[in-house]
């Protein structure tokens, strides 16, 4: 699967040393090259997505693009778009989607994303479900060997009914790898609550999950997930910004 991948590598030069930040803007703005009017956009969450979505303003209003409708995945990308005036609807009315650009946590070498640091991944999941093409923006620190790779969790969205009750399925069905299971917690200590009023639970995995398609079907088979963050083959192209340049990766 790797080798049917295509990658295309842009040097910056001078070599300059960037911020984190700097780099998402600048993967967020080549990703935004591929906009064009007309265009249905998917409008990502998170500070990477955050600079594709200011950019896309930027160009309306200077007339660059014109009659964009914006489908946002989260509240909070809902409420930049309004305060930059892009146009927005949904899926009920625009159920399909010519392009959408989003940020991600982990991006395996098969392009398979782990997302939903920000809480979004529902939405997130609906939208780039739907999408002709969804190119994921990143910063070269969200590269992996593979998907848990970093350290970080996976997150799981979960209905709050019983939602311990959930957790323990979760852990059991990770059982071989060592999962610890932690309720996502807001910066008050309370619950973290989803755009829809779930939970989020975090799994942690001390090994790589074999048969990644499988481990999904299994966690989507438990009767209180809503959904997970494990998004398999869908971005068809992911844009790495790194210290030595931009790599554009296809399906
Ligand atoms: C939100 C997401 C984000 O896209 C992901 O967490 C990356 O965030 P950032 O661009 O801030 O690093 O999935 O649910």
């Amino acid at each position: 699967k790797a080798s049917s991948m295509e990658a295309l590598s842009l040097s910056l030069s001078p070599p300059v040393i960037l911020t984190q930040d700097e780099l998402k803007k600048i993967a967020a703005y080549k990703a935004v090259e591929f906009v064009k009017s007309g265009m249905v956009l998917g409008l990502g969450t998170g500070s990477t997505a955050k600079h594709a979505v200011d950019r896309i303003g930027e160009l309306l209003r200077q007339g660059k693009l014109n009659n964009i409708i914006g489908i946002p995945t989260s509240k909070k990308t809902q409420e930049q778009a309004i305060s930059l005036g892009i146009p927005l609807s949904d899926l009920d009315s625009h159920p399909t989607i010519d392009l959408a650009i989003d940020g991600a946590d982990e991006v395996d070498p098969h392009l398979n994303l782990v997302k939903g640091r920000g809480g979004s991944l529902l939405r997130e999941k609906m939208v780039e479900g739907a999408c002709k093409k969804f190119v994921c923006i990143v910063d070269e620190s969200k590269l992996v060997k593979y998907l848990g790779g970093s350290g970080f969790a996976l997150p799981v969205e979960v209905v709050p009914f019983c939602w311990k009750f959930t957790a323990d399925k979760l852990k059991n069905l990770f059982r071989d790898s060592g999962c610890v299971v932690k309720l996502r917690n807001d910066c008050k200590g309370q619950p973290f609550v989803t755009d829809n009023g779930n939970y989020i639970v975090e799994l942690y995995l001390k090994k790589e999950i074999g048969g990644l398609q499988v481990a999904s079907d299994a966690i989507l088979r438990i009767a209180g997930v809503v959904e997970h963050g494990m998004f398999l083959d869908m971005a068809t192209t992911v844009i790495v910004a790194g210290e030595l340049g931009i790599t554009i990766n296809k399906k």
